[in-house]
This record gives C-alpha cells, sequence and structure tokens, in this order.
C-alpha cells in the first residue's frame, strides 16, 4: 500500500503554488495524498514568517499533532517555506518531534527527503540558500496533478518568479525568499498552455513584484520596457484560456507600458491588487516602498481613465512605528479617493531582521485596533456602495461551481473580481461565461439573474 501524506499550508498564494508542486511530486514517486490529517504516514507543514501570527498558528498546530507521533513513532513529520528557512536547526529544539526542516531554495528536495525518512530515520535540516535558476524550474516543472487540485477547478496558479528585492524595512519576504529570479517566458507559457488544455480557463500570475519580471533583478523598468507586459500580451493569445489575473504588482513597476496593457489585453482581467500600505509620504518612505501617495494615485487614475470599470484592492499596514493619527488620515484618505473593493488590513508586525526592528514597536495595540476597524468600516461602506451600483445592471461571469452557502445556486465572478449567485440552468457548465441581470445586492455579494 502506498504511504499517505497530508500538507497544510500557511501563508500567500505562492506557498498554496509551492504546495502544490511538492504533491504533484510526491504523488509522482509513488505517494498517495490524503485530506484527512490522522490517515496520513507523512504530516507536511508549509509555513510562513511575514506577521508573528502566522508562525505563531504554525508552531501551535505542530505542537498539537506531537501527541499523534507519540501514538505513531513511525509517523514523519516535516517543515518548510519561510518559517523554516528562517529559523532552521532553531525549530527542532523548540519541536523536537519534527523530522526534517527544508527551507525554500530547497522544497525540492523534498521528495528525497521524505524517502531518506522513510528508509532510515535521522534529523534533516536542509536550508541553504540556493540561487540557480535550475531550481526555480523544478520546482515549477510540476504542473498541478488533477489529484492534487479539486479536479473541477477552472482556475490554476503559476510563479513567475521567487524571492524579492525591494526590501520594505518592515518586511521578512527577501530573507526568506531570498533574492529575485524570474523564470524564462517560454517555460511560463508551456506551463499555461499546458494548463489550458486539462480545462483550465483562469489563470493568476504569482510573484512578490510581478511588474520586476524579467528585470533581471533591477528595482524598477527603465523607462518604457516592461517584460511582465509582454508576458502578458503573449498569455492572451492562448486560445481557450478565458481569463488572467496577477499578484502582486508593486506600483513603483507599474509603468506605463503595464498600464496599457492591462486596458488593452482583453483577457486580462479588470480588477488590480495594487499594495498602498500607507498613505503618508513619511511612512511610505520609512518603509521604504519607493513610492509617494500622489504616485500611487496617478497609476490609478491612469487605469481607471483607461480601463473604465477597473476595481482595486490593496493590502494596508496600521501601526508602523511612528505612525501618527495624521500619518493614519492620510492613508484613510487615499483608502477612500480610490474607492477599494477589498483590502487586507494588517497590524504592523516587528521581524527579526529587518530593518524596521531597530524603531521598535511604538503604536500601542489599542490604536492599531482602531486603525484597523476603522479602514474596515469604510471598506464596508465602499463596497455596499459599489454593489449597490450594478442593481439593473447587465454583467458577464466565469462560472466557477456551485454556491457554498445555498446548494441551489451556482457563483461565479466577473473580471472586476465581483461574486455574483445566480440560479442556473441545466445546460450550464463550470467554465462558461453567462450574462446575469443583477436583481439584488447585499455589501458582500450580487445576485443576477440568467440573461443567455
Ligand atoms: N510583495 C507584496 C507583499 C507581500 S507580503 C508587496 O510588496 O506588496 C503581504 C502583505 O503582508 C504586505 O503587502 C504587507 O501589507 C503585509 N506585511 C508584510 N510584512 C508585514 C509586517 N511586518 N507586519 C504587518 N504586515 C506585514
Ligand atoms: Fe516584502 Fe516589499 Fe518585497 Fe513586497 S516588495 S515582498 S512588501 S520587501
Ligand atoms: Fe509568508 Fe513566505 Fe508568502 S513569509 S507571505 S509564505 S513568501
Amino acid at each position: 500500500m502506498n504511504l499517505k501524506f497530508y500538507i497544510k499550508t500557511y501563508g500567500c498564494q505562492m506557498n498554496e503554488r509551492d504546495s502544490e508542486s511538492i504533491a504533484s511530486a510526491l504523488i509522482d514517486a509513488g505517494f498517495e495524498m490524503t485530506l484527512i490529517e490522522i490517515e496520513a504516514d507523512i504530516l507536511l507543514f508549509n509555513t510562513c514568517s511575514v506577521r508573528e501570527q502566522a508562525e505563531r498558528k504554525a508552531v501551535g498546530k505542530i505542537g498539537i499533532v506531537k501527541k499523534l507521533k507519540r501514538k505513531r513513532p513511525e509517523l514523519i513529520i516535516g517543515v518548510f517555506g519561510c518559517m523554516a528557512q528562517s529559523r532552521k536547526d532553531e525549530l527542532l529544539i523548540e519541536l523536537p518531534h519534527l523530522d526534517f526542516v527544508v527551507g525554500t531554495d530547497k522544497l525540492y528536495t523534498i521528495v528525497d527527503i521524505v524517502k531518506e525518512e522513510i528508509a532510515g530515520r535521522r534529523k534533516i535540516v536542509m536550508a541553504d540558500v540556493d540561487s540557480s535558476v535550475a531550481s526555480l524550474e523544478t520546482m515549477n516543472g510540476h504542473i498541478i496533478n488533477s489529484d492534487v487540485s479539486n479536479k473541477d477547478s477552472i482556475i490554476a496558479s503559476i510563479s513567475l518568479m521567487r524571492g524579492c528585492n525591494r526590501f520594505c524595512t518592515y518586511c521578512i519576504v527577501p530573507y526568506v525568499r531570498g533574492r529575485e529570479k524570474s523564470r524564462e517566458p517560454s517555460s511560463i507559457l508551456n506551463e499555461a498552455e499546458q494548463l489550458v488544455a486539462r480545462g483550465i480557463k483562469e489563470i493568476m500570475l504569482l510573484g512578490q513584484n510581478v511588474g520586476a519580471f524579467g528585470l533581471d533583478g533591477r528595482l524598477r523598468p527603465d523607462g518604457d520596457e516592461s517584460p511582465f507586459a509582454d508576458l502578458l500580451e503573449e498569455l492572451n493569445k492562448i486560445e481557450g484560456l478565458e481569463r488572467i489575473r496577477f499578484i502582486s504588482p508593486h506600483p513603483a513597476c507599474f509603468n506605463d507600458k503595464l498600464i496599457q496593457a492591462v486596458a488593452a489585453l482583453s483577457k486580462v482581467c479588470n480588477n488590480i491588487h495594487l499594495p498602498l500600505q500607507s498613505g503618508s509620504n513619511r511612512i511610505l518612505k520609512a518603509m521604504h516602498r519607493g513610492y509617494t501617495a500622489e504616485e500611487y494615485l496617478s497609476i490609478v487614475e491612469r487605469l481607471k481613465a483607461l480601463a473604465p470599470g477597473v476595481t482595486f484592492s490593496t493590502d494596508i499596514i496600521v501601526g508602523f512605528p511612528g505612525e501618527t493619527d495624521e500619518d493614519f488620515n492620510a492613508t484613510r484618505k487615499v483608502f477612500n479617493i480610490v474607492g477599494f473593493d477589498n483590502a487586507f488590513i494588517f497590524k504592523y508586525s516587528p521581524r527579526r531582521g529587518t530593518e524596521a526592528v531597530e524603531l521598535g514597536d511604538t503604536v500601542p495595540i489599542e490604536d492599531k485596533e482602531k486603525r484597523n476597524h476603522a479602514l474596515l468600516r469604510d471598506l464596508k461602506q465602499i463596497t455596499s456602495g459599489h454593489n449597490h451600483a450594478m442593481l439593473n445592471k447587465k454583467v458577464k461571469i466565469l462560472v466557477e461551481g456551485v454556491s457554498k452557502r445555498n446548494k441551489n445556486r451556482w457563483f461565479g465572478r466577473t473580471t472586476s473580481n465581483n461574486t455574483v449567485v445566480f440560479t442556473p440552468s441545466p445546460s450550464i457548465l463550470v467554465g462558461d461565461v453567462v450574462e446575469l441581470f443583477i436583481e439584488n445586492t447585499t455589501s458582500a455579494t450580487l445576485f443576477g439573474r440568467l440573461l443567455n
């Protein structure tokens, strides 16, 4: 009987994609995937370090599975990803029941390490830095195996690059993911074509800063070059692919060429996740973000002018060291001018090794909470307004499947990333693009009637 593995993933979509690659590689090597933790012979944890809470969650969970190992000492438990990279051997001291710790540049070694663990148990830590492009391709070579992804899913993601060179002062990512490396466009196009041949209709392109794709580590494009826009143009030509989305473009790389590509390419969705972090120029500078609030707003304005109906989502950090009420009000102002349709608001969390640690954690937690809630209230008001304005309008959606709340209804998303729920007709299939008339709205959802 095949040994079974279970993977629990924390962190961002790049981690989700890495877990898919590792799962596919393990399946190719003869292991079987299970979604039931207690059934597994091999328990794997893909971890995140971006905020303290992300680490705490994973450490807590790995601590709990110790009792499984007490009952079944042959159970193999491994940790990989960003926290493995940042804490390396330290994790073996904190969590002595762990069998192996694998850093972000060595993910492709996991299959061999699992085999070694089965053959003869020993503690393995593999977290050295490997900047070769080969390791990057080995990871991505595993196209999502249909046993790994939901078989009916019509959405898949592709990692374009790894690492980050920007060193925003609060951020641990450049330390745990290493220097930025882009894949070859031909390899990405090949992966996209294979996914589309398998029935994928929407592709999400992933990178810490997709706008820096193909810039060979430079922080911003020279003039009007944009290898990322060139890649979008090539992907747009793939027959059978309906939609292209991407996260995250850093504002410093969102030049005119990219703005024009987003507006002109029919498959590139009208929803841009553009991380703002702060609307105060003083704080943006202390964060080393490389743009001002005015420059950020200028990207938004140009996109709104060229791509009517475009919507925006963002990431914000509240409580960066030294953030005053005045700084926060500047953030709130930009937040409302843009009118975000979605926002991930994070309370600043000091990360070891980053520059901002030197500044202390000066904003009291009550102020962080207050600022967080104020932005969430603003967001709710903005989205209800946007949703209400959709009433009695026609929209096109890509059908994704059965609604989680009501099994008789299905759902899909508009290119602007609005979720619309509707009652299907018997001829409609997942992956179809259908037209709906919006009959009802709430702050979170639109309800539509089929038109075709
Ligand atoms: N590369 C992306 C962000 C990746 S990390 C970009 O530059 O936009 C995802 C988000 O986590 C960031 O946008 C930021 O809002 C948040 N984040 C990162 N480090 C953080 C920290 N130390 N404390 C709180 N939030 C943080
Ligand atoms: Fe972190 Fe900044 Fe890189 Fe994003 S661009 S991953 S926030 S260092
Ligand atoms: Fe977390 Fe690593 Fe992603 S730190 S956000 S899993 S790149």
